[in-house]
């Protein structure tokens, strides 16, 4: 039986992206059309029930998070979409930014019928500067075919547009606060919260914030009905996921697979990630990006859903899943890891800020062999401080890897203390 399945990427390579006759030929703006009919109550109670959890990396329901933002008072509500994607190893929303921004658009839309909304914004990552040109040319052909501008489909007052907002290439705006200040043209730093972005959020007002591949799930729920979209996935996670695979993947690529799919299958199916390039075993797997866990091979034989994956230790973010063979060093993977969050953090708090320096400074003992059992302690304890006092997700999460390595893998960080890592002290030839 094949495992992956086109859910949501039906429409991704089946037409000409930005055609919306292409795109209406293959069920596009059914979910839409079938919105403008619903109770907008009806329409969240639909998501809810789909049981959509947010792909933008915490998983948080999405209907429970429109339902809030529903009941909050106050106008104008703006809808963000958040096109950051600045986790390391995932792909995925610019797929949909290149191959069907229609469906992004379309859930959107309905997002701004819901709450009334006359305008969004989609914050796209600098680097994906080449896709900008396709994006702006769907909504161009959006609005000339009427679903973008004033009385979209006919209806009085159903009036949005969306603007494009460049990001410039850091990570830390993808959190939806800091993405907020952004657009407003502030500097990329995190407010503090609450209040929450649905009660104060862009320019002040109500605002969703929402994934691409989040959006992308709506048309399909609203089209296929909450009940087909949950028995793809499983029974507290619905659909499907894209995961991303990276790093020794022999199938470096993008792979759609219903929510709940086995770990294992992922990474060793030869129509999935089909093991290592390399041939050598497979050492262990950072899901989620960078600021998620490492699996190691006796935690793989698991259902890839939120709530296994929590219930393990473990978390799907953005979905991305890199894969790491024998060759590699778990302490030097671990530096390039704190590398990557000394040059993210944005400074503005002491705990992420010193705390990722020190971090970096104390895996580099280990790998010069001057790594004792204390700092083996003293990274505990750091770790635990950035995970309860950085003001924001970046500090918080950046020692998850370290600390799934030092659960399952203390044993190497000892054998470095040992000096017996055979790939950083090389044993002397008598
Ligand atoms: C440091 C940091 C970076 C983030 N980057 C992204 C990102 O690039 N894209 C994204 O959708 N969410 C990102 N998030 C999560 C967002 O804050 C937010 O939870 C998400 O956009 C909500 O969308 P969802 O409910 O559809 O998942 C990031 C969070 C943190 C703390
Ligand atoms: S945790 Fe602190 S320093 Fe790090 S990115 Fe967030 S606010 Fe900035």
């Amino acid at each position: 039986m094949t495992k992956t399945i086109e859910l949501i990427t039906g429409t991704v390579d089946k037409s000409y992206m930005h055609s919306i006759e292409d795109y209406k030929s293959h069920r596009g703006f059914n979910g839409l059309n079938n919105a403008v009919k619903m109770d907008k109550e009806d329409i969240i109670q639909e998501i809810i029930d789909a049981k959509l959890l947010g792909r933008g990396g915490a998983g948080f329901p999405t209907g429970i998070k429109w339902r809030h933002l529903y009941s909050v008072e106050g106008e104008p509500k703006y809808i963000v979409c958040n096109a950051d994607e600045g986790e390391p190893g995932t792909f995925k929303d610019r797929l949909f930014m290149k191959k069907d921004p229609l469906i992004v658009i379309e859930g959107m839309l309905i997002a701004a019928y819901v709450f009334g909304s006359k305008e969004g914004y989609i914050y796209i990552r600098g680097e994906y500067r080449g896709l900008f040109e396709g994006f702006e040319l769907a909504l161009k052909n959006a609005k000339e075919a009427g679903y973008l501008g004033e009385n979209i489909l006919g209806i009085e007052g159903f009036d949005f547009d969306i603007n494009i907002i460049s990001g410039a290439g850091a990570y830390v705006c993808g959190e939806n606060s800091t993405l907020l200040n952004s657009i407003e043209g502030q500097a990329g730093r995190p407010r503090v919260k609450p209040p929450r972005l649905a009660e104060v959020g862009l320019f002040g007002k109500p605002t969703l914030v929402n994934n691409v591949e989040t959006f992308a799930n709506i048309p399909i729920i609203l089209d296929r009905g909450a009940e087909y979209y949950r028995s793809v996935g499983t029974e507290e996670s619905g659909g499907s996921l894209i995961v991303c695979t990276s790093g020794h993947a022999k199938n470096r690529h993008y792979f759609e697979v219903p929510v709940g799919t086995n770990l294992k299958d992922i990474i060793y199916d030869e129509e999935l990630a089909g093991g290592t390039s390399t041939r050598k075993p497979v050492k262990f797997v950072h899901i989620g990006g960078q600021s998620g866990p490492l699996a190691f091979p006796e935690q793989f034989d698991i259902s890839f859903d939120h709530i296994s994956l929590r219930n393990a230790g473990l978390s799907i973010g953005t979905g991305a899943i890199v894969i790491v063979d024998e060759s590699v060093c778990l302490v030097d993977y671990l530096k390039k890891v704190f590398e990557f969050f000394i040059d993210e953090s944005c400074g503005k708090c002491n705990p992420c800020r010193e705390g990722n320096q020190q971090m970096y400074i104390l895996l580099d003992k280990f790998s010069k062999g001057e790594g004792t059992e204390k700092d083996i302690e003293t990274m505990k304890n750091l770790a635990e401080a950035m995970m309860q006092a950085s003001f924001c997700g970046l500090g918080q999460a950046a020692p998850t890897a370290l600390m799934s390595a030092l659960r399952h893998r203390e044993s190497e960080f000892l054998a470095h203390v040992d000096k017996e890592c055979s790939k950083c002290f090389k044993k002397e030839v008598m």
